[in-house]
């Protein structure tokens, strides 16, 4: 065994949940907190948790006995002297945690190894006070510890390797995952998790959700059920399509995020989410792809925490959220919509998925033109990725009045997806919209409009996703199959971000970085050289 007995200190909702981890895998806990009662209210939480998976048949009562009789508590810190290694567990301030290390390094065994499991503070830096820095180290785990499967292995700058190496055996003796990291602001995961709420919370701010004045709640809808209901991943690794041919595989392989951005915001609550997306920012040196926005500082001083203050981006009753209504969130069930006449001529734009999306005109019932440029009286449609509707009428000369943007990027093949996107431009004719949401409504598909935003909603978070990610790669701060590994079981995404760049195919997600990059002149959006090199050669973001 890596580790014969483990000292926990603070025994709060993590460190309870770690020593039930390793008393479970057969190894001796003691645990330690300054406060008598969070003591105590441990050992109870902890001997209900196992009456309750007695009652559930989940463990026999004898193994829980003897797990619970592996775990004993010491008012003392003295009292860890004889552990070989030290979780801490306590609250997350610097100096704190310092002093605490400095305690430990003086009762301890002179091999004993100190890990921390600190969220957003430096492992280098908590052991820089320390006589031995070579055996600090940091163990993150994730609430809740047991049911979380993934646990981040850090490697501060002094850290030796076999501490490393005996963490991981450890890790893995318990059956979660290890992932091993650099001691980088946010690790993998809160690194790596940026991107969803900093680019939704982006979409917001630039109004790309709020078309023919949809309410601020209407938006936050709109941007959570697209991403919700549009995104679909293979979980067996199948490129995803850009024609309409359909493969074999089950639905139950396909899948989604389980919340939109704004939920998980709500879930998680502003107190917690909103310093985090401001010390990554700072801690990364004001790294554009990193910046947070205005709007949940504001929401945040204004006390919109989420679920735990009954309101955040939406509004909860009893525990469950106020949302509104389908037919408040589409607006089109106003007269424009009903009185809409399904446009009978279209004529399409070049993309990548032009001919899928002719071929499903043709099945709504319109006719597709098969002219260079439209006739006088069609639907225009085209079909950037990462440009808005703006940049691409003008690239494509076509008469803005009449163009809407159709966003094909997770439309077609095993994801066909029944929640369809489009795109206005600030001169498209209000008939003309109508015409188009009634036209790719006609088999039943519930349609969203937005305002021009370049990479639409899905292709643009996803694209962060990615970008992100291949830059944790690029920096080495972990492997590039830890990185898929932690983020999938960290963040509960349906594949890991790496995965997601391969599915849809490296070069596309350059080309639609590329594309948002040109268009907004934000460094935000510049594809960084792991994902670069890999497009231009063909290969996948996995590998190194
Ligand atoms: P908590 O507030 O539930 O528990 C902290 C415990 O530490 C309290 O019982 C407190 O009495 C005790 N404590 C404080 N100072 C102490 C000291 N000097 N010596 C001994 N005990 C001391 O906090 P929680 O949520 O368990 O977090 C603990 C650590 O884990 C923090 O560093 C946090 O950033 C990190 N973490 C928290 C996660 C979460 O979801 N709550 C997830 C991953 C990491």
């Amino acid at each position: 065994m890596a580790f014969s007995s483990i000292g926990i200190v603070g025994t709060g909702a993590m460190g309870r949940g770690i020593a039930q981890l390793f008393a479970q895998s057969g190894i001796a806990v003691v645990m330690h907190d300054t406060n008598q009662a969070a003591l105590t209210a441990a050992t109870t939480s902890l001997s209900k948790t196992f009456e309750t998976l007695v009652t559930k048949g989940k463990i026999e009562s004898g193994v829980a006995l003897q797990v619970l009789q592996r775990i004993t508590t010491c008012a003392e810190l003295s009292g860890l002297s004889q552990c070989d290694l030290i979780v801490e567990a306590i609250v997350e301030n610097l100096s704190v945690k310092q002093k605490l290390f400095q305690q430990l390094e003086e009762i301890v065994k002179p091999n004993t190894v100190l890990v921390s499991n600190t969220s957003s503070l430096s492992i280098t830096a908590i052991a820089a006070v320390c006589q031995r820095p070579e055996q600090v180290a940091g163990l993150h785990f994730f609430n809740p510890v047991p049911l979380m499967k993934v646990v981040e292995v850090i490697r501060g700058v002094r850290t030796n390797s076999d501490s490393i190496e005996r963490l991981v055996q450890l890790v893995k003796s318990t059956g979660h995952a290890a992932v091993t990291c650099n001691d980088y602001p946010g690790f993998i995961v809160n690194h790596a998790g940026r991107a969803y709420g900093t680019e939704a919370l982006r979409l917001l701010g630039e109004g790309v959700a709020h078309f023919n004045s949809a309410s601020d709640e209407q938006a936050y809808s709109t941007i959570d059920s697209v991403l919700r209901e549009q995104v679909q991943f293979d979980k067996n690794g199948l490129a995803i399509a850009s024609t309409k041919s359909t493969t074999a595989a089950p639905k139950s392989d396909y899948q989604g995020f389980r919340l939109g951005p704004f939920e998980l915001l709500d879930l998680t609550a502003l107190d917690v989410s909103h310093p985090v997306m401001e010390s990554i920012f700072k801690q990364f040196y004001e790294e554009p792809r990193f910046r947070p926005s205005p709007i949940t500082a504001q929401r945040l001083a204004g006390g919109l925490l989420g679920r735990k203050t009954q309101q955040g981006f939406y509004r909860y009753v009893d525990g469950q959220p106020v949302k509104a209504t389908e037919a408040q969130t589409n607006f089109w069930s106003s007269a424009l919509l009903e009185n809409a006449v399904p446009a009978p001529l279209v004529w399409v734009g070049p993309g990548l998925a032009r001919a899928a999306v002719c071929e499903l005109i043709k099945a709504l019932g319109a006719q597709v033109e098969n002219s260079a440029r439209p006739s006088l009286t069609s639907l225009i449609i085209l079909l950037p990725e990462g440009k808005d509707c703006t940049t691409e009428a003008v690239e494509c000369q076509v008469a803005p009045e009449r163009s809407i943007a159709l966003d094909s990027l997770f439309a077609f093949g095993f994801n066909a997806c029944k929640h369809r996107v489009i795109m206005t431009n600030p001169a498209t004719d209000l008939g003309v919209v109508a015409s188009a949401v009634a036209l790719f409504g006609l088999d039943g598909a519930k349609v969203s409009v937005l305002q021009d935003s370049p990479g639409f909603i899905a292709p643009r978070v996803i694209a962060m996703i990615v970008s992100i990610a291949s830059e944790i790669a690029q920096q080495q701060i972990a492997s590039p199959q830890d990185i898929d590994k932690a983020v999938k079981l960290g963040l509960g995404y349906p594949i890991g971000p790496l995965s997601m760049g391969d599915q849809i195919g490296p070069q596309r997600v350059l080309g639609i970085l590329e594309d948002m990059y040109q268009v907004t002149k934000d460094p935000r959006y510049r594809p960084g050289l792991w994902l670069r090199r890999r497009a231009m050669l063909g290969m996948s973001l996995l590998s190194i």
